[in-house]
């Protein structure tokens, strides 16, 4: 069932080029407009709500701190994000005028589904976006919005995330337009970057050179800090996650701006930091963050894109995406962070697909 690859997860990992372009075109009508058949959320619907709340676990919240940053852009309405162990428990302000919108893989996750009745109950619209069809999140939900995934095996999710992102592009852009808040212009770009995504996933896939070279020089470290801005903070959140679940090295995110309010007190000559500068509008601030931790001696692995060749004055290796709009970056600089993980989880003998203590789908709490 592995078809030729080592691990499941190497094989979802290079799945992602056919999930993404699967999810996004059966979405997409002949004029590259996207059309939701059979989620029934109408222009009246959506000017009723006066508040998105994305809820999910793990790598699945993770897509959701995209969600919030691409809907609010587009949409124009105020989306929180919270992870269901937490939303569950805290009595939320949801109502009538919710649009609640729960991200799991698995359909399965206790924390998630008591999360969804929690917001049921208090009387908000359920929209689920998931990859297991029939799956008890997607039974319990108004609409579903299915990830065209395949079937995820590997304990560490990849696919799943990068299809549930294109999820939040699409929610984004159909309630934008919908509403009639976005410029055509725009939207039109916005389909047209994403729809070059899969083939740029495929040229970063054909050459792993970099990633090789940086996993054997650092696989034997216990220690790695990942940083970011925007939407690549929250890439740093799953990139650094990923690396802890299989290959058990203490790693942490921060959103970059947030180091000299304490983090930094932790970077000490040889410190690894991947620092995540994919966005062009906080390009100079993370090469800032750079210099500010390579001054305490950190090793830095920038990742940036093809374009932004500048980032070499500062870090002292860099890995890069292919050129494209800063807001669908994560689409990209995500896969470089899987297979990072994978590579050094690897060296270092990890069981990949069945990492110790941790289950596929979380159905206790
Ligand atoms: C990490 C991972 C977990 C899941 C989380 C939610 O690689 O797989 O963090 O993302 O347990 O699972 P689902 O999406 O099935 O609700």
């Amino acid at each position: 069932e592995k078809e030729g690859y080592d691990h499941f997860m190497l094989k979802e990992i290079y799945e992602q080029p056919k999930g993404i372009h699967e999810t996004l075109n059966r979405r997409l009508d002949e004029n590259g407009i996207v059309k939701l058949d059979g989620i029934s959320l109408t222009k009246e619907d959506l000017e009723g709500f006066n508040k998105v709340y994305i809820v999910a676990c793990g790598t699945a919240y993770h897509a959701g701190l995209v969600g919030k940053y691409i809907i609010e852009k587009l949409a124009k309405i105020p989306v929180e994000v919270d992870v269901a162990s937490e939303f569950r428990y805290r009595d939320p302000f949801v109502d009538d005028k919710t649009l609640f919108i729960a991200i799991s893989q698995s359909g399965e996750t206790l924390d998630t589904l008591a999360a969804l009745r929690e917001a049921k109950n208090k009387g908000a619209r359920i929209l689920s976006v998931v990859n297991v069809v029939g799956s008890s999140v997607a039974r319990e939900s108004d609409d579903v919005f299915y990830t065209w995934a395949g079937p995820e095996i590997a304990v560490a999710s990849t696919k799943a995330y990068t299809t549930q992102l294109m999820c939040m592009y699409l929610i984004a852009l159909y309630m934008g337009h919908t509403k009639g808040v976005i410029d055509m212009e725009l939207y039109h770009r916005y389909i047209d970057e994403l729809q070059k995504v899969p083939d740029k996933l495929r040229d970063m896939l054909a050459d792993e050179t970099t990633l090789m070279e940086i996993a054997k020089e650092q696989y034997k470290l216990e220690q790695v800090f990942f940083i970011g801005r925007g939407l690549d903070s929250a890439v740093s959140f799953e990139g650094s996650l990923k690396l802890k679940e299989i290959s058990y090295i203490n790693s942490f995110a921060i959103a970059a701006g947030e180091l000299k309010h304490g983090t930094i007190a932790l970077i000490e000559p040889g410190t690894l930091v991947l620092a995540l500068a994919t966005q062009d509008r906080l390009f100079e601030k993370m090469l800032s963050n750079i210099q500010e931790v390579k001054a305490r001696g950190a090793y830095v692995i920038g990742l940036a894109k093809e374009g932004n060749r500048d980032i070499e004055k500062q870090a002292n290796r860099v890995i890069y995406i292919p050129d494209c709009m800063d807001d669908i970056a994560p689409l990209l600089s995500v896969v470089p962070l899987q297979l990072l993980a994978y590579n050094i989880a690897k060296l270092r003998g990890c069981d990949i697909d069945k990492p110790k203590n941790l289950a596929k789908s979380v159905t206790v709490e």
